[in-house]
């Protein structure tokens, strides 16, 4: 089980001090959100952010979530910056460009995961499944942090991890959105390994003790 905190709603003013004392509580991955103000209604952080974020904390993995339909700029530019793994979304391309980006991750030596909006049909999974390492399924829409977690969203955990568990078991799965203790419990229980959380990291109380309810949840 993993812990990826999303850096979108915490102060931007402070947002070393907030990836250090995440890190201090065992952190060891984030998960930085990519918005480009065209795929979703919000902007964010260009490749610039992973580049110091890498730099600052080589230790520390970068998962880059891109939230974007220009990835013929942006996927090399992220890959430039350091990305250890790039999250594409099915919604943001033709299937053939998304094999073309996948394989072309795959000559950079950077992780490849794809991710589904909640409407998204799980039975996509089955062309992708074996070029990926990590399945991110969205339970909210994509575009804000702080939205409620999608009621349905445990349901197609469980029909994803089948799905994955026939094609290609090693594939982890991820979740994404209006994750807390309650829902993180949830999801867990249906499948999920690896779970993004922001306002309920950093818009709560402090950050160690937030992290550590989360792990507790997940246990
Ligand atoms: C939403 C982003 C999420 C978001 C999660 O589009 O992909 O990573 O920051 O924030 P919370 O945990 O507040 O839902
Ligand atoms: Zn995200």
């Amino acid at each position: 089980m993993l812990i990826a905190p999303s850096i979108l709603n915490a102060n931007q003013l402070k947002l070393g001090e907030a990836i250090s004392q995440a890190a201090a509580a065992h952190i060891s991955r984030f998960h930085l959100d990519i918005m480009d103000g065209h795929f979703v209604p919000n902007l964010s952080y260009g490749p610039a952010l992973v580049a110091d974020f890498k730099q600052s904390y080589p230790q520390l993995t970068a998962e880059v979530h891109l939230m974007s339909d220009v990835p013929e700029t942006l996927v090399p530019a992220f890959v430039e910056a350091g990305a250890d793994l790039l999250l594409l979304h099915y919604e943001a391309m033709p299937e053939a460009n998304l094999l073309h980006w996948l394989d072309y991750l795959a000559t950079k030596g950077v992780k490849a995961g794809l991710v589904l909006n909640p409407k998204t049909d799980i039975a996509v999974l089955t062309k992708f499944a074996p070029k990926v390492a990590q399945v991110l399924l969205m339970t909210v829409f994509p575009g804000f942090g702080g939205q409620r977690f999608l009621k349905d969203a445990p349901a197609r955990i469980t029909a994803a991890r089948q799905l994955l568990d026939q094609i290609n078991p090693a594939v982890q799965l991820e979740v994404d959105g209006g994750i807390d203790a309650t829902t993180a419990a949830q999801c867990r229980q249906a499948g999920a390994e690896i779970f993004v959380a922001g306002s309920f990291i950093f818009k709560k109380g402090s950050i160690a003790d937030q992290i550590q309810q989360l792990t507790q949840a997940i246990r």
